[in-house]
């Protein structure tokens, strides 16, 4: 009985806040930190180059999985905005659903971001790898590393990390520089490629039907991963009810805009069933002639999927803090460097399972199961959000319009496009969540045996 006591157990609003005030990490974040931080996190890997994958099933279409996948986010960025205005402390959905849900919930929902950060953080790796090893061919640098383990992703990773130690601060001016890096070149492709449009291009526009489009939008909503990675520093904001939802809906809207006028002009510019390649962008640039600023591009996606990997391996160390401070993972994933002021055990630990595995594995079995896990996540954050609001127990600065019509909507779209994911990215989720079942039981059956 002792075992299962816990299981509804639900934090308090006031225990968050105190929580919260005596945080040891330092507070120096604001909304224009958050937005860039979001942006950071979210434009990468997916627009540079999981945009080709999908485009094979969706067609030129692909512009409608993107905007299909986009409003699954923007609905669930609305309730992710109500309950970081409403509950300031980091952890991000883990938090949210431990306050809202009690713990079995939060445990599966920070089981499950371990699949969003840590494995989604293996595809980005293993795609800067690709980009890095493009830009050495075109360079004529061949270095052979065997095929079995993958150098450059297992050395960025690390590299990630190592900044990521020395502080919050630091990790958000080194982002800062290079979000901006990364717009310029997102609106570089936009401009120069705008006058090759060949609208014959669009002819058929969408080949596969339906569910060609929304097999697009399940694969494509890798891309817009990382809007909620901006709760995770929410105790490192120094005025978080307001910063926040800033933070998250605007990084979302930016991105979204970007991704679509990208997509036009790429599928304008070139055949669909040529861009199935891992650099499509750089490659769409070459079928008009223009090597030069293809190598420009290059370079674009590989400061791109860094300033991804940079946000993703700081947030996760985040989360397995506030789960340590819990009790649900061992205490040292909570202790915090003293100089640093960083969470530094687990910054070490998440550096180096991702550059191990991501040497490792194949990126699509990983960008999938990255989907499914997020997705589940999102789902939940939709329920806690309108059985929060049910209960009427937070006083959200930020409150979700027309409730609680985005939160079903929400919910809808998450299920739509996990759905649309193939079987064995189903059967390899369950098996992930049975593996976190098993340590949940067991972590309680320690604590319950040394009570
Ligand atoms: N949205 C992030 C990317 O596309 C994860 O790389």
């Amino acid at each position: 009985m002792i075992l299962f006591s816990s299981f509804f157990r639900r934090k308090s609003i006031e225990e968050i806040i105190l929580e919260s005030e005596r945080s040891n990490l330092k507070k120096v974040l604001n909304a224009l930190d958050l937005t860039w931080f979001g942006i950071g996190a979210i434009v990468g890997a997916g627009i540079f180059a999981l945009v080709g994958t999908a485009s094979s099933y969706s067609g030129p279409a692909v512009i409608i999985s993107f905007i299909i996948a986009s409003i699954a986010c923007l609905f669930t960025a609305l309730s992710y905005a109500e309950f970081s205005s409403s509950i300031p402390i980091s952890g991000s959905a883990y938090s949210y659903a431990f306050v809202a849900l009690g713990e079995f919930i939060a445990f599966l929902v920070g089981w499950n971001l371990i699949l969003e950060y840590l494995v989604g953080n293996m595809v980005v790796a293993i795609s800067w790898s690709s980009y890095f090893k493009t830009l050495l061919s075109n360079l004529n640098i061949n270095v052979d590393f065997g095929n079995n383990f993958d150098f450059f992703a297992f050395s960025i990773s690390l590299f990630v990390s190592f900044i990521i130690l020395l502080g919050i601060k630091e990790t958000a001016r080194f982002n800062n520089i290079l979000v901006i890096t990364k717009i310029l070149i997102l609106l570089f492709f936009i401009l120069i490629g705008l006058p090759f449009i060949n609208f014959n291009n669009f002819q058929p526009f969408a080949p596969y039907g339906i569910s060609g489009i929304l097999t697009g939008s399940a694969l494509i909503f890798f891309a817009y991963i990382g809007f909620d990675a901006v709760s995770t520093t929410a105790e490192e904001v120094k005025n978080p009810k307001r910063d926040l939802p800033i933070g998250i809906i605007g990084s979302l809207l930016i991105s979204t805009i970007l991704y679509i006028a990208v997509c036009f002009v790429l599928l304008g510019i070139s055949n669909y069933k040529q861009l199935n390649v891992a650099d499509p962008l750089a490659r769409a640039l070459n079928y008009i002639n223009l090597e030069w600023a293809s190598s420009i591009l290059a370079i674009g996606a590989l400061i791109s999927t860094t300033t991804v990997l940079l946000v993703f391996q700081a947030g996760q160390p985040r989360i397995f803090y506030s789960m340590a401070r819990d009790g649900l993972l061992p205490n040292f994933f909570a202790y915090i460097h003293p100089k640093f002021k960083t969470p530094y055990i687990s910054i070490i630990l998440c550096g180096l399972i991702v550059a191990v595995f991501s040497a490792l594995v194949d990126i699509s079995v990983v960008a999938e199961l990255t989907n499914i896990g997020t997705l589940f996540v999102f789902l939940i954050i939709n329920v806690g959000s309108m059985y929060s609001r049910l209960r009427g127990e937070f006083r959200p600065v930020f409150k979700t319009p027309f409730f609680p019509i985005i939160q079903v909507f929400g919910i809808i779209s998450c299920l739509i496009l996990m759905l649309s994911l193939p079987t064995i990215t189903w059967i390899r989720f369950l098996v992930w969540l049975a593996l976190g079942l098993l340590i949940y039981f067991l972590l309680k059956l320690t604590y319950v045996r040394t009570k």
